[in-house]
Parts: C-alpha cells; sequence; structure tokens
C-alpha cells in the first residue's frame, strides 16, 4: 500500500483482488463487497482501519463514508485504533465463559501486563475480549488472524505464547491472497 496526500491507496494487486470481489455481486450491488475489502484495508493497515482507509474504502466501493463506519464500528473483528503485530481475540460468551475463560483472560493479563483492549508496550499483542467465536464445543477458544486454539489451558497459553515471540507473529494476513 502506498499514500498520496495522506490518503492510502493500494497497490495494483490488490486493486485487482478488490476488483474480483465486487465482480462476485450484481452490477450496483458493489456495496455487498464491503465487508471483505474492509479485511484487506485492515491487513493492509497494520491491522487497523484508520478514518482515512474507510474513506478509502467508501471510494473505491462508491458508498459513502458512514456506511463504512457504521459497518466497522459494529463488527469487533475490525479494529478502529492501532494494535499490536499480534491481536488475541479471547471469547468471553457463554459456553467460554462457563469452561475457564475468565481464567484464560487472567492469565494473559499476567503474561502479557495489559488488560483488554490494550496494547503490549513493545507493540507485539495487543488483548481482546470478543463474542462467540461460533467453536463453543471446543471451548475456551480465542482466535489469532485465521487461526483458532480452542479447549485453551494455561500451559497452551504458555506455549503459544512463546512461539508467538519467537516467530514475531503478525496475525493480520491478507485472508484472500
Ligand atoms: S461461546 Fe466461545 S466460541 Fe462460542
Amino acid at each position: 500500500m502506498q499514500e498520496k496526500n495522506n490518503i492510502p491507496e493500494f497497490n495494483r494487486e490488490t486493486l485487482d483482488l478488490v476488483d474480483q470481489i465486487i465482480k462476485r455481486y450484481p452490477a450496483g450491488r458493489q456495496k455487498s463487497a464491503l465487508l471483505p475489502v474492509l479485511h484487506i484495508a485492515q491487513s493492509e493497515n497494520s491491522g487497523w482501519l484508520s478514518p482515512e482507509m474507510m474513506d478509502y474504502v467508501a471510494s473505491l466501493l462508491d458508498i459513502q463514508p458512514i456506511e463504512v463506519y457504521e459497518v466497522a464500528s459494529f463488527y469487533s473483528m475490525y479494529n478502529l485504533k492501532p494494535v499490536g503485530n499480534c491481536v488475541i481475540e479471547v471469547c468471553h460468551t457463554g459456553p467460554c465463559w462457563l469452561n475457564g475463560a475468565e481464567k484464560i483472560i487472567a492469565h494473559f493479563e499476567a503474561r502479557l501486563g495489559i488488560k483488554p483492549g490494550e496494547t503490549t508496550a513493545d507493540g507485539k499483542f495487543t488483548l481482546k475480549t470478543v463474542e462467540c467465536l461460533a467453536a463453543c464445543g471446543n471451548a475456551p477458544v480465542i482466535q489469532v488472524g485465521q487461526e483458532y486454539h480452542e479447549n485453551l489451558t494455561a500451559e497452551k497459553v504458555d506455549n503459544l505464547l512463546e512461539q508467538w515471540k519467537r516467530e514475531n507473529k503478525v496475525s493480520h494476513t491478507n485472508p484472500y491472497l
């Protein structure tokens, strides 16, 4: 991605990808491509959607910026402020809560020294709590980018954190490439 006068601009490859997604829908219904295009925009912008990026998405889809803002602010998978390289989303809805989500959240808090909604000082990790991730049968569950980690225990959390630190984990990869 490049920027011109502070306005983001996708490169040719990403624009072609957006074009392919828009073409999945009938002519004049390009707004239907909003969710996937927002995922792409977020991955291109270090994991979050700035106002400038949302305005750019509106221009690509020929819709009003408010139509982008209202969708981006509704779904928890879109981040409206800067995040760390690795965003850890912990489900805390009923089934996960009953199976120990609170303990898992507390363990992440203790290991990372942050609360949900915060990012570590080194910019490596952001912790979030989210609603049901649709994997309730294997609660407690977290999502990191396109990966799910299920049946979590404190020991599994420790192993994952060690692994992610070792590999400098980045969770905001483009899901369409
Ligand atoms: S309640 Fe956690 S995945 Fe459904």
